[in-house]
C-alpha cells in the first residue's frame, strides 16, 4: 500500500509556511517530546485568552484528565469578543449560504451581537452555566451562534445531527438531562423540507424535563407551538440588550457532549471540556490548515459532526478565520454546487471526506472543470482512511497539482486532529496521515500491549494524555475506563488498526471493533441490531459493514424471522425505512438478508466476523471451531454465490 510517489511541499507554499520542512516539524515535536506540560502550557498561554491563570498544566489520575487547572476562559469570548475587539472586527467570521440560493456574511462584530443576544434570551429564560441544552438545527448560521450562546454562559450543549430521528433525539435529550432545545421549523436539503420541530415534538413527549422549545424560523412551514413550552426565537429576541459579558469558567467547565456510537446499542455522550480543547483546536488551525488572516476556511462537513464542531465552530472561530457555512449536500441542485462556491467566495483552504471525493469522482471531472478553482492553496481529508485514487484525483483535479492534502486521523473523543501532516514539513503519501502532530504519542501494538514495530499491523494507541481529549462518557465513567484505558494498561484504545511504515509514516487501516464508518460516520452494528430487532417480526438480526465503493461501507443486516408468513420484499423495505425511523435515514441498512440461522459459538454469541467474511470475500476462512452449526455459515456462503 505504501506508494513510491511522495509529493513534497512546493517552496512557494513552504516559504509562507507556520512551519517549514520537516526540520521544522521535529524540531517542534521534539520540543513538545523533551517536556509536553511545559509545551501545552506555551501553545494555549498564545492561542488562548485566560481571565486567570493556571496553578498547573495537568492533573493525571488516569484515566481522569485536568488540564490549566484552576484557570478561568470562555471560549465564546476567544471566538468572539477578543476578535470584535481587534483588527478583525469588520472580517467576515461566518460566510453562509443556503440550499435556496440566500446568502448572509457575518462580521465578527455582527456574530458577537447575535451571540449576545441569544445568550440573553437564554438567561431571560432562566437558564444558567451547568444547564444542558440540546440543539438540534439545519446548516444555518443561528446554528452556531446557539453552540456560542450557550457557551459564553456555560450551559453545556449537545449537538444531535438533524439526520438523526425523533427516537435517536429522545434518548439524547433524555441521557443528557436537557432542559432546553434549539431547533428550527426546518431546513433544506435537496430541495425538501427537513422538519426539525416535528421530530422534536415526537422525541418530547417522553421529555418531562425539557422546559423551553425555542424555534427559529428558517423555512417558514407551518408548525405546532405548544403555549408555555415553544418560543418564537425572533419573539423572544425582541429588544434585548446586546451586552452579555462572558462568563469566566472553569477551564474545565463541560462544553458539550456530543453522542456518538460505542460498540453496544447505547450511544455514548463523549465530554468535551473548555481550555484544553480551545487550546488544541486553535492551535491545529496553524499546524495543519497553515491557517493566515487572509485566508477564506470551508470545512464541508455537518456541524453535527465533531469535525463541524471543532473545524467549523470552534477552531476556525477562535483562530480568527473566515469560515463559510453550507447548508445544503455536494449533489444539489447540481454536482458543482461546490466549486461554484470556492470560486463564489474564493474559498482557499477546504476540508471534506473521502466519501464525498469519490461520489464527486464518479460524476466525471467536467463539474469541477466548469469552475476557477484558483483559489484554493490547501486541501483536507477525514472521516476514514483515504484510497490513493481518490487522493490523486483530489490533488490532481480540484488541487491542481498545487495544494497539499493534509490527511488528518482523528475521533470524536480526541477532539481535534493528532495524525496529520503540516503541509509546508511533511512529503505526503496518498493514504496515510503521515506523522503524529506534536505533544501526540501514538504507538502501534498486538494483543499484548507490545509495540509490532515498522511495517507491521496492530492496535493504534495513544501513550499521554492531550489537551483536547474527552474527559469521559457523560454519567458513565465506568464504561469510559473499560472501552478505552483497560485494553493496554495506561494508554488510550483507539479501536483503529494501524501500521506505521519505515520512513515512521502512519497509516490508518480501520476499525476492530464492531464500529462501521459509513459515509465517514460512526455506526455501531449493535445499535442498528437493537433497531431491527425491536420490529414484531424480526427473532434476531446480525449487522456488519459491507465494502462500498462510495460510503466506504454499508449497513448489511442478516435478519431471521418470527414464525409464520412473510412477505420479504414488502418486509425488506418496511425493514430499511423502521431503522431509519428508529435512528435515522443515514442508517438505513442497504441490504437486508433474510436467513433462517445465524453463525454462532457454542455460548451463543453471533459471530460477525464470519459474517464480515461473507460479505467481504464470499468464502469463509477464519477459524470456525467455535462454531455451533457450521451447516448455517455453509448455507449463507451459498446464498451468496447464487446472487
Ligand atoms: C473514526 C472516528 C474525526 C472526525 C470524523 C470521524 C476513522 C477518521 C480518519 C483518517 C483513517 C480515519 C477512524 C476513527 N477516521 N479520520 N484520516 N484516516 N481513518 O469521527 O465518528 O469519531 O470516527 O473515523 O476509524 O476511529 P468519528
Amino acid at each position: 500500500m505504501t506508494t513510491s510517489h511522495n509529493y513534497d511541499p512546493s517552496p512557494e507554499f513552504v516559504r509562507q509556511a507556520h512551519v517549514q520542512g520537516m526540520e521544522g516539524y521535529r524540531e517542534l515535536y521534539r520540543h513538545a517530546e523533551q517536556d509536553p506540560e511545559g509545551f501545552w502550557g506555551e501553545v494555549a498561554a498564545r492561542e488562548v485568552h485566560w481571565f486567570e491563570p493556571w496553578s498547573k498544566v495537568l492533573e493525571w489520575n488516569p484515566p481522569f484528565a485536568k488540564w490549566f487547572v484552576g484557570a478561568k476562559t470562555n471560549v465564546s469570548y476567544n471566538c468572539l469578543d477578543r476578535h470584535a475587539a481587534s483588527h478583525r472586527k469588520n472580517k467576515a467570521a461566518i460566510i453562509w449560504e443556503g440550499e435556496p440560493g440566500d446568502q448572509r456574511t457575518l462580521t465578527y462584530q455582527e456574530l458577537h451581537r447575535l451571540v449576545s443576544r441569544f445568550a440573553n434570551v437564554l438567561k431571560a429564560q432562566g437558564y444558567q452555566a451547568g444547564d444542558r441544552a440540546i440543539i438540534y438545527m439545519p446548516m444555518i448560521p443561528e446554528f452556531p451562534v446557539a453552540m456560542l450562546a450557550c457557551a459564553r454562559l456555560g450551559i453545556t450543549h449537545s449537538v444531535v445531527f438533524g439526520g438523526f430521528s425523533a427516537e435517536a433525539l429522545k434518548a439524547r435529550i433524555l441521557d443528557l438531562g436537557a432542559t432546553l432545545v434549539i431547533t428550527a421549523d426546518g431546513g433544506w436539503r435537496r430541495g425538501k423540507e427537513v422538519k426539525l420541530k416535528a421530530a422534536v415534538d415526537e422525541a418530547i413527549t417522553e421529555c418531562p424535563d425539557v422546559r423551553s422549545v425555542i424555534v427559529y424560523r428558517r423555512t417558514g412551514s407551518d408548525v405546532a407551538m405548544q403555549e408555555g413550552r415553544d418560543h418564537w426565537w425572533h419573539a423572544l429576541d425582541q429588544g434585548v440588550s446586546e451586552e452579555c459579558p462572558a462568563v469566566h469558567l472553569d477551564s474545565e467547565h463541560p462544553l458539550y457532549v456530543l453522542y456518538t456510537s460505542g460498540t453496544t446499542g447505547k450511544p455514548k455522550g463523549i465530554l468535551h471540556t473548555t481550555g484544553g480543547y480551545l487550546t488544541q483546536v486553535t492551535a491545529a488551525m496553524k499546524w495543519i490548515f497553515d491557517l493566515k488572516d487572509s485566508d477564506t476556511f470551508w470545512c464541508a462537513a455537518d456541524i453535527g459532526w465533531v469535525t463541524g464542531h471543532s473545524y467549523i465552530v470552534y477552531g476556525p472561530l477562535s483562530a480568527g478565520a473566515t469560515t463559510v457555512i453550507y447548508e445544503g449536500t455536494p449533489d444539489y441542485p447540481q454536482y458543482d454546487v461546490w466549486w461554484r462556491l470556492v470560486e463564489k467566495h474564493r474559498v482557499n483552504i477546504m476540508y471534506t471526506s473521502p466519501t464525498a471525493i469519490r461520489a464527486l469522482i464518479r460524476q466525471g471531472d467536467s463539474w469541477p472543470d466548469k469552475h476557477d478553482l484558483s483559489s484554493l492553496r490547501l486541501l483536507g481529508s477525514v472521516g476514514e482512511p483515504i484510497n490513493p485514487t481518490a487522493w490523486e484525483w483530489y490533488h490532481r483535479v480540484i488541487g491542481k497539482g498545487r495544494c497539499p492534502i493534509v490527511d488528518t486521523w482523528w475521533q470524536t473523543e480526541t477532539g481535534s486532529a493528532m495524525i496529520a501532516p503540516m503541509p509546508g514539513a511533511v512529503p505526503l503519501k496518498p493514504g496515510s496521515g503521515t506523522f503524529p502532530l506534536p505533544g501526540v504519542a501514538p504507538d502501534i501494538v498486538d494483543f499484548n500491549g507490545f509495540p509490532v514495530g515498522p511495517d507491521r499491523e496492530g492496535f493504534l494507541i495513544l501513550r499521554r494524555p492531550w489537551p483536547a481529549m474527552t474527559r469521559g462518557i457523560w454519567g458513565d465513567p465506568e464504561r469510559f475506563k473499560e472501552q478505552y484505558w483497560t485494553k493496554v494498561p495506561g494508554a488510550y484504545f483507539t479501536g483503529d488498526a494501524a501500521r506505521c511504515d519505515q520512513d515512521g509514516y502512519y497509516w490508518v487501516l480501520g476499525r476492530v471493533d464492531d464500529v462501521m464508518n459509513v459515509s465517514g460516520h460512526r455506526l455501531s452494528t449493535m445499535e442498528v441490531e437493537s433497531a431491527l430487532v425491536k420490529h414484531p417480526s424480526v427473532a434476531e438480526a446480525a449487522v456488519v459493514g459491507k465494502p462500498h465503493e462510495i460510503t466506504g461501507q454499508a449497513v448489511c443486516a442478516f435478519v431471521t424471522l418470527k414464525k409464520g408468513e412473510h412477505d420479504q420484499e414488502k418486509l425488506g423495505k418496511d425493514l430499511r425505512q423502521w431503522v431509519a425511523h428508529e435512528i435515522g435515514a443515514f442508517a438505513r441498512p442497504e441490504e437486508i438478508r433474510f436467513t433462517d440461522a445465524l453463525p454462532k459459538t457454542r455460548s451463543g454469541k453471533i459471530m460477525r466476523r464470519l459474517l464480515r467474511e461473507i460479505v467481504t470475500s464470499k468464502t469463509v476462512t477464519g477459524d470456525v471451531t467455535t462454531l455451533e452449526d457450521l451447516g448455517v455459515v455453509t448455507q449463507l456462503a451459498a446464498q451468496q454465490d447464487e446472487e
